[in-house]
C-alpha cells in the first residue's frame, strides 16, 4: 500500500487543469449497456473507480478499452445480468447497473452494496423507484433480483429522509428511458452529474425533459443508439484545488471547471474573505487578508456539496474564530475530525454538527485516510501544516483524484508517494 508524504508550508502557485467528473462518468459507463452499438466516451479520468467499472462491464460481456482519457465500449453481446458482490462491494456506484440492465434485458441481479465509513447508505429509493416501473424485486442472499415482463412508465416520488438521491434518480432514469409510456420522477436529484447522464442518454436517442430540476419527465423509446460523448469536468476535484489555494495562502488558477457547478462553494469562500476572480474559462483563488469563520450546511445540489465538507473543514480549522459545519446528507460523515485533531485542529463533533475553533497552525502528523474526501482533507491539512505529514491508505485518493501528487507538484507542493512499511 502507498502513502503520501507532504512537506507542508509551501504557498501553491500556478495553473491546474480539471479532469473529467468521476461521478458523471461512472453512471454514463453503466448506461452503455442500454445500446448494442459502440460508444466512445471522452474526458474519462484515469481513476481506480473507472477501471473497476470497466472490469465489471467486461465481466458482463461488454468490450471496454481505456486509452488516455478515451473509453471505447460495446455492449453488443451481454453474457451475464449479474453484478457480483466481490465487485459491487468495492464501489457503490456500480449499483447503478441495475437500471440499465433492466432497460436492456428486463432482468438484473446486482449485489447490495453494503454500508461504508460515511454511513449506512440504504437503497430503498432505488427499489421503490424501479418497482413503480413494473419491476418485481426480491432481495435474497444479499442480492437484488429484479425482473419485469415489460418496463412501464409511471409517476414516482423519489424524495427520501435526506432529500433526493443521485444514484436512485440515475437508476430509475436509465430504466425509464426504455419503458413503455411516460415516467415522471418527482423530487429527483438535480446534481450536474445527473444532468450529464441525461445529456448522454438524450444523445443516444432517449426522450428526457426537466433534468437539472426536481421533476424529470421521460418518454420511453424502443431502442437507443451508440454515441460519442465528452464528460463534464469534476466539480469536486476543482473544489479541492480551490481550497488548496486558500489553505496554503497560494495563488492557483483553476482551468476547465464549470463555474455554475461551484456556486455554493464560491459563495462560502467569498463570505470567508477569499478572493475569487472569475473568467469564462478559469477561476483564480487568492487570499488577501485573514479569513473569517463561516457556517456551512451540506445539502443536495445546488446546496453546499457533502463531497466538499471534509476539505472545507481543513480550511476552517485554520480560520480564526468559531465555524460550524452541519452535515445533512450523511450525518456520520465525520471520520476526518479525529485525524485533523491529531494535527492540532480543535474540532468537536456534536451529532450532525462539527464545531471548529480555528487554530493558527496545524502540525504535521502521521494520519490515516478513511474515505475518498476525508483523504483529500488530510492532504490539504498536510499542505498547510508545518513539518512532514504522512497520509496512509491513499488508495482512497486514487479512487477519485487523477494524478493528484503530480498536479500538486506542478503547483510547487513538496509531495510524493512512498510504499508503506
Ligand atoms: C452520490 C455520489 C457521492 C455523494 C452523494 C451525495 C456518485 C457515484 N456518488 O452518491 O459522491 O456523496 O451522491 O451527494 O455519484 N438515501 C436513502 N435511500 C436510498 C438512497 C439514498 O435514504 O435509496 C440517502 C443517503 O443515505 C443519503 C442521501 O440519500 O443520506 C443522498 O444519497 P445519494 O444521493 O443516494 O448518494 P449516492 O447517489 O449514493
Amino acid at each position: 500500500m502507498d502513502k503520501l508524504v507532504i512537506e507542508g508550508g509551501v504557498r501553491l502557485k500556478g495553473m491546474v487543469k480539471i479532469s473529467g467528473a468521476k461521478n458523471a462518468v461512472l453512471p454514463i459507463l453503466s448506461a452503455v449497456l442500454l445500446t448494442e452499438e459502440p460508444c466512445i466516451i471522452r474526458n474519462v479520468p484515469d481513476l481506480r473507480d473507472v477501471h473497476l467499472m470497466l472490469r465489471i462491464l467486461r465481466f458482463l460481456g461488454v468490450g471496454a478499452e481505456f486509452d488516455k482519457g478515451k473509453v471505447t465500449v460495446c455492449a453488443k453481446n451481454i453474457k451475464s445480468y449479474t453484478a457480483p458482490y466481490n465487485l459491487v462491494s468495492k464501489m457503490r456506484a456500480s449499483f447503478a447497473l441495475l437500471g440499465p440492465l433492466l432497460g436492456r434485458l428486463n432482468k438484473a441481479k446486482v449485489s447490495l452494496p453494503g454500508g461504508c465509513v460515511i454511513g449506512l447508505r440504504p437503497v430503498d429509493l432505488h427499489i421503490k423507484g424501479l418497482k413503480r416501473l413494473n419491476v418485481d424485486i426480491d432481495i435474497v442472499g444479499g442480492y437484488v433480483n429484479a425482473r419485469t415482463k415489460q418496463l412501464k412508465g409511471g409517476y414516482i416520488y423519489l424524495g427520501g429522509e435526506f432529500g433526493s438521491s443521485v444514484l436512485a434518480t440515475a437508476n430509475v432514469m436509465m430504466a425509464a428511458v426504455k419503458a413503455s409510456g411516460t415516467t415522471i420522477i418527482d423530487s429527483a436529484a438535480c446534481e450536474p452529474e445527473l444532468v450529464d447522464l441525461a445529456n448522454f442518454l438524450k444523445e443516444m436517442g432517449a426522450q428526457i425533459k426537466g433534468e437539472g430540476t426536481p421533476t424529470i419527465t421521460i418518454e420511453g423509446v424502443k431502442a437507443l443508439k451508440g454515441v460519442e460523448y465528452k464528460v463534464i469536468p469534476d466539480r469536486i476535484e476543482a473544489g479541492t484545488f480551490i481550497v488548496a489555494s486558500a489553505i496554503t495562502k497560494g495563488d492557483i488558477t483553476i482551468c476547465g471547471a464549470i463555474l455554475q457547478h461551484l456556486a455554493a462553494l464560491i459563495d462560502k469562500l467569498e463570505e470567508a474573505g477569499i478572493v475569487v476572480e472569475k473568467t469564462d474559462s478559469s477561476l483564480r483563488i487568492r487570499r488577501k487578508r485573514e479569513f473569517k469563520p463561516v457556517n456551512i450546511t451540506t445539502l443536495p445540489y445546488p446546496g453546499f456539496p457533502t463531497d466538499m465538507q471534509a476539505q472545507f473543514m481543513s480550511l476552517l480549522s485554520v480560520t480564526p474564530g468559531v465555524s460550524v459545519i452541519t452535515e445533512k446528507i450523511y450525518p456520520d460523515r465525520f471520520m476526518h475530525v479525529a485525524e485533523l485533531n491529531r494535527m492540532g485542529a480543535h474540532i468537536q463533533k456534536e451529532g450532525p454538527h462539527a464545531i471548529i475553533e480555528g487554530v493558527r497552525k496545524l502540525q504535521a502528523a502521521p494520519v490515516m485516510a478513511s474515505d475518498l474526501r476525508a483523504s483529500a482533507a488530510l492532504v490539504l491539512a498536510g499542505l498547510a501544516a508545518s513539518g512532514k505529514t504522512e497520509v496512509s491508505r491513499i488508495y482512497h485518493l486514487d479512487r477519485g483524484y487523477e494524478k493528484i501528487e503530480e498536479k500538486f507538484q506542478k503547483l510547487g507542493a513538496r509531495v510524493w508517494r512512498e510504499k508503506e512499511a
